[in-house]
């Protein structure tokens, strides 16, 4: 059970969560709190004493505590990265079984998977409005949705894109089945087998099964940690490749935690318009931008419909309601078509909860709690990596999201290393999965969605000690 001063901590971490205390801002006085709170003084100074360890609060001399205004600072990043500059066939799928699938054991601290945290009180109204919604079912509720989906919710996805720049109207949004069908469905609208698609290096590997599946040719294009796909190396790529289709993630990409500046969004549109080709942006962490208000789509630069906007709840609320939409621009009618294919509709009752969970503004207060919890945990994160990782590594600086790549001397595999791991009942994503060739072997993946507690702290600090010593090992064959 929760100590009483773990509860006080927890209330405040949640008070500073939903911006009611800004970083930098003085907390209440401990007189103060053990009046309003009704608990001893000595509980507001182990609760505060709490808050200071977990960073979240600091101490100033002869002042008080203090919600913490100091970011970490930025880490040594990776370099841009130098893909194979030539269209090549995708494979993997086996890796990515293993990783999503084989390590279910409920003991495993799975740090490489991109699952959002769930345990928040902000989620609890769309379970609420859930069994509302099933209680109150009609009978001729049970049947198949629309094609194109539940209106409610296009509705609200259309004001809730207006924060990205884009005007919509919901007869421009498709839903589906998460933005994994999004993501399908718009290549399928878009290509042909043996197709050159362009995309991102490290890219999602979700993604990457789609292109072969499809059939398709993966064109790496060289990426920089801080500002994305690289135009003077796309612009390059398009006078040697018949390149069809760009595919990114511009906005808080997995897994290098970015944002593509809007000069760069606005050049890539001209870009498309001046060599015919079609954009599927996938913006699936944009609302979790740390900078507020959030980062405008490239699809918003779009005037002549070649962006496949794809997206979802997955990252934002959670997965498990598999709801995900497109705004597929001068390609609905091929996109609608392939989702017949796909699903024909999706199911009809969560849609049209969630859809009730932003209109009533559940979904924005949501959001603001997520962001600053996430935006902390990140600067937590990489103080742990500096602290106990090997100080040769090089590391992102994520502006949004919950996804840290950790770059390590490159003697080390990463994928050995997830082996070592399963030992201790941890797990990481290798980065090779993220290629469609043989890069970023020497390249992880780790999530820091969730509360940043001991549990995790000794995760890390094992991890590193496992590098340490693999590059001990290697240094000693050498
Ligand atoms: C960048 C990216 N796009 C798409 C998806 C798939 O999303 P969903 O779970 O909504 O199908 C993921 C999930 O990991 C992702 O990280």
């Amino acid at each position: 059970m929760m100590k009483l001063y773990e509860s006080l901590a927890e209330k405040i971490t949640l008070q500073i969560n939903s911006g009611y205390f800004q970083p930098g801002d003085k907390l209440p006085s401990i007189r103060h709190m053990s009046k309003t709170h009704q608990v001893s003084i000595s509980t507001v100074q182990e609760a505060y004493r709490l808050l200071e360890d977990n960073k979240i609060a600091e101490v100033r001399i002869k002042s008080g505590y203090y919600v913490m205004s100091s970011k970490a600072a930025e880490p040594k990043l990776p370099r841009i990265s130098r893909p194979d500059p030539t269209p090549v066939n995708v494979s993997k799928w086996e890796t990515i079984v293993d990783l999503l699938y084989n390590h279910e054991d409920q003991h495993t601290l799975a740090l490489g998977k991109g699952t959002p945290n769930v345990s928040g009180a902000t989620i609890q109204p769309l379970l609420k409005l859930i069994s509302r919604l099933s209680r109150n079912a009609q009978i001729n509720q049970l049947t198949y949705d629309s094609l194109q989906g539940a209106e409610t919710l296009r509705r609200q996805i259309t004001n809730m894109m207006l924060n990205s720049g884009c005007h919509l109207h919901y007869d421009d949004i498709v839903t589906t089945t998460g933005c994994q069908e999004a993501l399908s469905c718009s290549m399928r609208a878009i290509t042909e087998a043996n197709d050159v698609i362009a995309i991102e290096s490290p890219s999602f590997y979700g993604s990457m099964q789609i292109i072969q599946a499809l059939k398709l040719k993966a064109l790496e294009i060289p990426t920089h940690p801080k500002t994305g796909i690289s135009i003077e190396a796309l612009e390059m790529a398009l006078e040697q490749w018949p390149i069809k289709v760009l595919q990114i993630t511009p906005t808080c990409n997995n897994p290098l935690g970015y944002v593509m500046p809007e000069e760069n969004k606005q050049r890539l549109i001209t870009l498309a318009n001046r060599h015919d080709f079609a954009i599927i942006e996938d913006d699936i962490y944009g609302d979790l931008a740390y900078a507020h208000p959030r980062p405008r789509s490239v699809k918003s630069y779009d005037t002549q419909g070649r962006v496949l906007f794809c997206s979802s709840f997955s990252k934002t609320v959670s997965p498990a309601f598999r709801t995900g939409w497109c705004a597929p621009g001068r390609y609905i009618e091929q996109f609608k078509h392939m989702k017949y294919v796909s699903t024909a509709c999706g199911s009809v009752l969560q849609p049209r909860a969630i859809a009730e969970f932003v209109a009533q503004g559940y979904y924005d207060r949501h959001i603001k709690t997520m962001r600053a919890q996430y935006l902390r945990n990140r600067d937590r994160m990489i103080d742990l990596v500096t602290r106990y990782f090997p100080s040769s590594i090089r590391m992102t600086y994520p502006q949004g999201g919950y996804l840290l790549w950790i770059v390590l001397p490159d003697t080390i595999d990463t994928t050995l290393l997830n082996l070592r791991l399963a030992d201790y009942s941890f797990s990481i994503a290798a980065g090779t999965l993220f290629t469609a060739s043989e890069k970023f072997k020497h390249c992880l993946r780790i999530n820091y969605a969730q509360a940043m507690t001991c549990e995790i702290e000794k995760a890390i600090a094992t991890i590193g000690n496992v590098i340490q010593r693999m590059l001990d090992e290697s240094n000693h064959v050498t």
